[in-house]
């Protein structure tokens, strides 16, 4: 019996992977050299501070810790300078009606995010009230692939892992959700999130029964 839905943010609720890339590739261009979309692609799902270090390794600079974090502390205040500029319509097409609705159905919902700005996201957005948990990187030790994030929201609402469901947009999160024993919901393209349970595009025209009864179906054949 699923209990919760669990979500990440970046990716599955609002679009910040075009602000992360404004935000890395003025870095880059202010050390020197170029950052690409393609190259964006490789952060996403990962922690601050392993993203500047395959930048840097983009750019082949080497820096030691004090600079390293003086370079991270810089992008993300530019960072924070383009996400405070959003607005509801930033919200990925029909996710908050989709959250609202799972949680008028009776599950919990939460939040689970390797970021550190997620409050200041949910802000911006309105949709903090979706949620009956928020677990980001500012409470978390260990980035996905590693599972503690998503374990520590079951455990906010005293569910085990096998009653809840993840919804998440890269690899490392599948993963985790998988590590965690949770069911995994990929939003994105079925090539890359194979080994997501499900793979949808989009919240679009979709109910969150739609995803019980498919879940039901596998875990019955
Ligand atoms: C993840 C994003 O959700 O959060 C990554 O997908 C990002 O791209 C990570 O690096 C950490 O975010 P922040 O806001 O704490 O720098
Ligand atoms: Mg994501």
């Amino acid at each position: 019996m699923i209990q919760a839905f669990i979500f990440d943010l970046d990716g599955v609720l609002v679009d910040t992977a075009k602000y992360h890339y404004l935000a890395w590739r003025r870095l880059a261009q202010s050390l020197g050299f170029d950052f690409t979309e393609e190259d964006n692609e490789r952060l996403k799902g990962v922690s601050r501070m392993q993203s500047l270090d395959i930048l840097l390794s983009i750019g082949n600079i080497q820096a030691d810790e004090k600079t390293r974090h003086a370079y991270a502390e810089q992008k993300n205040q530019w960072y924070v300078e383009y996400i405070s500029r959003m607005g509801r319509d930033e919200i990925l097409p029909e996710a908050d009606r989709f959250v609202r609705e799972a949680r008028e159905s009776g599950l919990k919902t939460a939040i689970a995010s390797a970021s550190k700005n997620t409050p200041l996201i949910l802000e911006r957005l309105g949709i903090a009230d979706l949620f009956d948990a928020v677990i980001d990187g500012r409470i978390t030790s260990r980035a996905k692939p590693d599972p503690e994030v998503f374990l520590l929201a079951a455990q906010s609402f005293g569910s085990e892992p096998v009653a809840c469901v993840v919804f998440e947009d890269a690899a490392a999160g599948i993963q985790a959700a998988r590590r965690a024993g949770m069911y995994c919901v990929g939003i994105g393209s079925p090539q890359q999130l194979s080994q997501a349970d499900i793979v949808i595009r989009t919240f679009r025209g979709l109910s969150p029964r739609q995803i019980l009864l498919q879940l039901e179906d596998i875990r019955t054949n």
